[in-house]
């Protein structure tokens, strides 16, 4: 089978990881990638936002089947063009990708599946909005509608934080993601993540994690893309993460494939636990990142099979063979981030890291150049381990980036803090 995976992060490696570990897979190319993947694929550089140029590149190359990575080419219906083009994709269509690409629509979609998530309500002016926010009082959550790079969320622990992002907001700071802002209620609890295959109509879950948002040690400091991640979450126990499919994730597939836009790829859902029961926080279209390290570094090989099940609607018949084991990754980021950074700067050592099912570097933001790898974004190294347990696991992931040798790199040391202290 000839697979294109498109995207060039560090949940792309994984994927990219996972399926070189099936035997189905003859050929695999990723497009854009980047200086870690090309280490273990080939590297195709093509606009992904553009579903023709795509479509043309897999039959030009005999792909068999395209995985979809990142959010902006679902949202930009590239998975739609494919599938017209007569190919076997993994990713959502651009109707069904609204479930991340729009807060507004996912609560729509909430309420009538009658899934348990905060109250809420949405303004496309300036003053109604900051009524309602004065009316409810803080602490209360302000959205911008659309897509805006995880930036869009403000949890206002005041009430004049909150009147200051409607502001902001409507004053075009996040675009056209900023016309309709959605105003919700803040709720309390531990968050975790449940990953759902879907074929648009049977769902099969794949495996839950928690996320480290914030960029410093203690969860403190601005928000992230997301500094460290593990796998299994254990506050979302099989008991709550059983009512969740049965009150939030089946209810909304069941609502979408009544609407006539069945979603189908992978499903994440971000939800508050509180008292034994989850609420929904927000959908995304994709793998999270850097969550997809350890949920790939779990399953291994079978996450090709279970994505082509998905993509071949045959989810019904897919088993997943779980291991009783842990994974983490730890992400190394350029100084500055989530602020200004450098780019450029050398990392050195990364020949000299194991790589084994166990123990794994992928690359987020890195790019070759003259023999050497330069860093190449914000978030530049995730160091993944697996293990019998998650001590075990984090143990593994920062004995590899303590043999790095990278001064204008950094890292949290206390990923997994919730678990392990
Ligand atoms: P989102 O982009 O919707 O995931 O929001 C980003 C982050 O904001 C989430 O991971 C939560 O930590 C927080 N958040 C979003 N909505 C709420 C809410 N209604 N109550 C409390 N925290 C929230
Ligand atoms: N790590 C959070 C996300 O992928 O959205």
């Amino acid at each position: 089978m000839n697979i294109l995976i498109l995207g060039g992060g560090g949940r792309e490696h994984a994927l990219a990881w996972a399926v070189l570990q099936n035997p189905k897979c003859d050929k695999l190319i990723v497009a854009p990638g980047n200086a870690g993947i090309a280490r273990i694929a080939e590297c195709a550089d093509i606009d992904i936002l553009d579903g023709g140029a795509v479509a043309e590149f897999a039959q030009e190359n005999a792909v068999d089947f395209i995985i979809i990575g990142p959010e902006a080419p679902l949202a930009a219906g590239v998975a739609d063009r494919l599938r017209e083009a007569g190919l076997l994709v993994f990713g959502p269509s651009q109707a069904a990708a609204r479930l991340e690409a729009s807060k507004s629509f996912t609560k729509e979609i909430c309420d009538a599946a009658g899934a348990p998530t905060a109250a809420y309500a949405r303004f496309t002016d300036v003053a109604p909005a900051k009524d309602y926010i004065r009316q409810q009082g803080a602490p209360i959550v302000v959205k911008a509608d659309g897509l805006a790079a995880g930036k869009g969320v403000i949890v206002a622990m005041t009430e004049a934080e909150a009147l200051e992002a409607i502001d902001d907001m409507f004053g075009g700071e996040f675009g056209a993601a900023g016309a309709e802002v959605v105003i919700e209620e803040f709720m309390e609890g531990e968050e975790a993540s449940f990953f759902v295959l879907c074929d648009g109509e049977t769902a099969l879950p794949i495996g839950t994690a928690q996320d480290h948002k914030r960029v410093g040690e203690g969860d403190e400091g601005p928000n992230t893309g997301g500094m460290g991640a593990y796998s299994p979450a254990p506050v979302l126990s099989d008991a709550i993460a059983e009512r969740a499919m049965a009150e939030i994730i089946r209810p909304t597939l069941a609502e979408m494939a009544k609407r006539g836009t069945p979603y189908e790829g992978v499903l994440y859902a971000g939800f508050m636990i509180k008292d034994g029961q989850a609420r929904l926080v927000e959908y995304n279209c994709r793998f999270g990142d850097p969550e997809c390290q350890v949920l790939m570094m779990r399953l291994g090989g079978q996450a090709l099979d279970l994505m082509q099940a998905a993509a071949e609607h045959r989810l019904a018949e897919a088993r997943v063979n779980w291991a009783d084991d842990h994974a983490m990754t730890v992400v190394m980021a350029a100084e500055g981030y989530p602020g200004s950074y450098r780019k450029g700067t050398q990392i050195r050592g990364l020949d000299a890291l194991p790589e084994t099912a166990a123990q794994m570097c992928f690359h987020a933001g890195t790019r070759a150049a003259e023999g050497k790898v330069l860093a190449n974004g914000g978030r530049v190294l995730n160091l993944t381990a697996r293990g019998a347990t998650l001590a075990e696991a984090r143990d593994r992931a920062y004995a590899m980036a303590d043999t790095l040798d990278w001064p204008e790199g950094f890292l949290r040391r206390d990923i997994g803090w919730r678990i392990l202290g």
